[in-house]
């Protein structure tokens, strides 16, 4: 993770730095460092800064210098605690070379032996020092940036976007990437690097993500790429994506609190942009929305569609499996889409976390389409399995929120969520819209393979429309209780169990997640069918039961058995049941009543009010809502 921004041109750095620090603290927020080069002796100066919740702020109060050429970083903590010593930017041993650093090196214990033995110094327990100390002797050997660059990749395993600076060199910033993104912007005589085009999107106006395996160069003026045995490459720029301005929180106390009330529109954007994107031009507006809104969808339409998948229709006919790869949230969207690819598109579908897909025994096949779901499309697990998948030049499509991600420039092809940049650190709006895209992606599978029909499709698309506005009415309609009575209550309680059964069971999960990482409150998730097999030894009044109800005729009757089983034990259950639900409305001590919708889409029903009530007992904790303790909102290291 971590995040890392750069700056050389004639302008001065310092504030610049500072800002795009600041929009780049959802990577990490452990500690924040900057170094510039003073201008008039050529020396570094530099500042760094441990914990606290405005850490750039403070930052920005105790750094007081500044320069033309300059560079930040904001850290998730990997190897070393957090501390003002490990904070970066580290150096070499006369303070000489300074490094910034996002990723994990591998070897960095071999390395760090190695320079011990020729009499180098360390001053932190990071493994990102090591590299200041490596680059300073391969500078010194090769006389040059770029010799030193081809050496230096040599030596680190692991993964690394890396921006070097040199006294020697008071004029360049050096950057290096090797699966760990790094996105380089030009405007006038201004150059900047930083790990997401968020840092400087209001700056220049386009960037230039460098590929994989890469080096720059970068001076005023100037960005000279090379790949990484020093071959030039020509840098390609692209216009920016002003959606990555700087949002605001619309009046909102948090961001999670307006993400969790964009999710409808979110929803509505995603279900219009999916029947888009095989358009002609492929450009979306909003009044290409409204005038699709109504049209009919022809053939050379659905040809689009597959081929913006990185698939053939063809393909798309004969496909014999779906795998779905992903983490955390994204990774109970998709196992709540599993229910959509087998009931509605009738192909089997596995399930895989990408952390653990990757060191499984793999059985590539060509009959399968792999689908990434991340909502950053930088995640590294999942990005590791997508280049594991590649490898093998198999099917795979990537379904991220950021279409400028490195997810969706690796994989096959791809299908964006239109959620719009989610800040708070928790997903919501990011897990609504990939359940709404994956039911969307389900259903457009079957069309093709003749499973439903043109109707179906436009009814699964009505349905959806339909379950996003339930989602908002049913906060609505339990706002005040919430606020008033239901979280001053649930925030007394220590611990929490959450049940669910069938496709509610990955959405019970989610909302389990949803309540730890951001409240600290303990909670565990089980099938609702599982409690008799030993979690029931846990039930007792000090432990609320949260139970997820469900729009199934045979399984209703079994939630019913196991809220039973709670109260029996003198449980105390919250429910969340459908609306005519009598006989499981009857057995709660706190009761949400949703409406009912097509029962596929129960989970996106409940999604809305879910995070709110979790929401408002977090804020009567007082936690740090947006910015919970020990994560960050890209997950960038393995
Ligand atoms: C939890 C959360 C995380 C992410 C996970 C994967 O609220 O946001 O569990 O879902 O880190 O991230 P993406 O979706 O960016 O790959």
């Amino acid at each position: 993770m971590c995040g890392i921004v750069g700056y050389v041109g004639d302008g001065i750095c310092k504030q610049f730095i500072l800002d795009g620090l600041a929009r780049l603290e959802y990577r990490g927020y452990d500690s924040a460092g900057i170094v510039c080069i003073d201008p008039k002796h050529n020396h570094f100066v530099f500042q760094k800064e441990a914990g606290g919740v405005s850490l750039v702020k403070k930052l920005g109060e105790t750094a007081r210098f500044d320069g033309h050429i300059g560079m930040g970083h904001t850290r998730w903590a990997t190897h070393g605690i957090v501390d003002q010593k490990n904070a970066h930017p580290h150096f070499n041993c006369d303070n000489t070379v300074a490094v910034v650093h996002n990723g994990v090196i591998e070897n960095y214990e071999a390395l760090r032996k190695e320079l011990l033995e020729k009499n180098h110094h360390f001053y932190s327990a990071t493994d990102t020092e090591v590299i200041a100390h490596i680059a300073s002797d391969l500078y010194d050997s090769t006389g040059s940036l770029d010799g030193m660059c081809t050496a230096l990749v040599k030596k680190l395993h692991g993964a690394y976007a890396l921006v070097l600076m040199l006294e020697k060199e008071p004029t360049n910033l050096v950057a290096l990437r090797h699966r760990s993104p790094l996105v380089l912007a030009q405007h006038d005589s201004s150059v900047y690097v930083a790990s997401d085009l968020s840092a400087f999107s209001d700056k220049a106006s386009s960037a230039c993500f460098m590929p994989d395996d890469s080096f720059a160069i970068l001076s005023k003026n100037s960005v000279k790429l090379f790949d990484f045995e020093g071959k030039p490459l020509i840098p390609m720029f692209e216009p920016i994506d002003k959606k990555y301005i700087e949002i605001d929180k619309g009046g909102f106390e948090h961001y999670m609190l307006k993400e969790i009330y964009e999710q409808k529109r979110a929803i509505t954007r995603t279900i219009y942009f999916c029947r888009l994107i095989g358009s002609k031009n492929g450009q979306y507006t909003d009044s290409l929305v409204d005038s699709f809104k109504h049209s009919e969808v022809n053939d050379e339409y659905s040809d689009q569609i597959w081929r913006h998948l990185g698939l053939s229709k063809d393909q798309v006919k004969r496909l014999k499996n779906v795998v779905l790869l992903a983490a955390g949230t994204s990774w109970h969207a998709a196992r709540i889409a599993q229910f959509f690819f087998e009931m509605v598109a009738k192909i089997p579908c596995q399930v895989s976390l990408a952390s653990e897909f990757r060191y499984m025994p793999f059985f590539p096949k060509d009959d399968t389409a792999y689908i990434f779901i991340s909502q950053s499309g930088e995640t590294a697990d999942t990005l590791e399995a997508l280049r594991l998948v590649n490898s093998f030049e198999l099917p795979t499509v990537a379904i991220t929120n950021v279409a400028s991600s490195t997810m969706v420039r690796e994989a096959g092809g791809f299908l964006p969520m239109q959620a719009g940049p989610e800040i708070s650190v928790a997903s919501t709006k990011a897990f609504s819209t990939q359940m709404a895209t994956l039911y969307w992606l389900a259903h457009r599978i079957a069309l093709e393979r003749n499973t439903i029909s043109w109707n179906d499709m436009h009814e699964a698309e009505e349905d959806l429309f339909v379950a996003a506005e339930i989602l908002e009415t049913v906060i609505e309609n339990y706002k005040i209780k919430i606020i008033n009575e239901l979280a001053p209550k649930y925030a007394q309680y220590e611990r929490f169990i959450f049940l669910g059964r069938h496709i509610n069971y990955p959405f019970a999960l989610e909302a389990s997640l949803k309540l730890k990482e951001i409240s600290y409150i303990f909670s565990q998730c089980y099938p609702a069918g599982e409690l008799k097999h030993g979690p029931i030894a846990l039930i007792d009044d000090k432990t609320p039961v949260v139970l997820f109800s469900i729009l199934d005729d045979v399984l209703y009757w079994k939630i019913i058995a196991n809220a039973q089983e709670v109260k029996a034990r003198k449980g105390h259950l919250i429910i969340f049941a459908f609306e005519g639900q009598h006989e499981l409305i009857d057995l709660a001590d706190t009761l949400f009543i949703i409406p009912r919708v097509k029962p596929l889409l129960a989970p996106m029903a409940m999604t809305g009010l879910m995070q709110f009530f979790v929401y408002h007992i977090t804020r009567v904790l007082d936690r740090p809502i947006d910015r919970p303790r020990n994560l960050a909102k890209s997950v960038t290291v393995e």
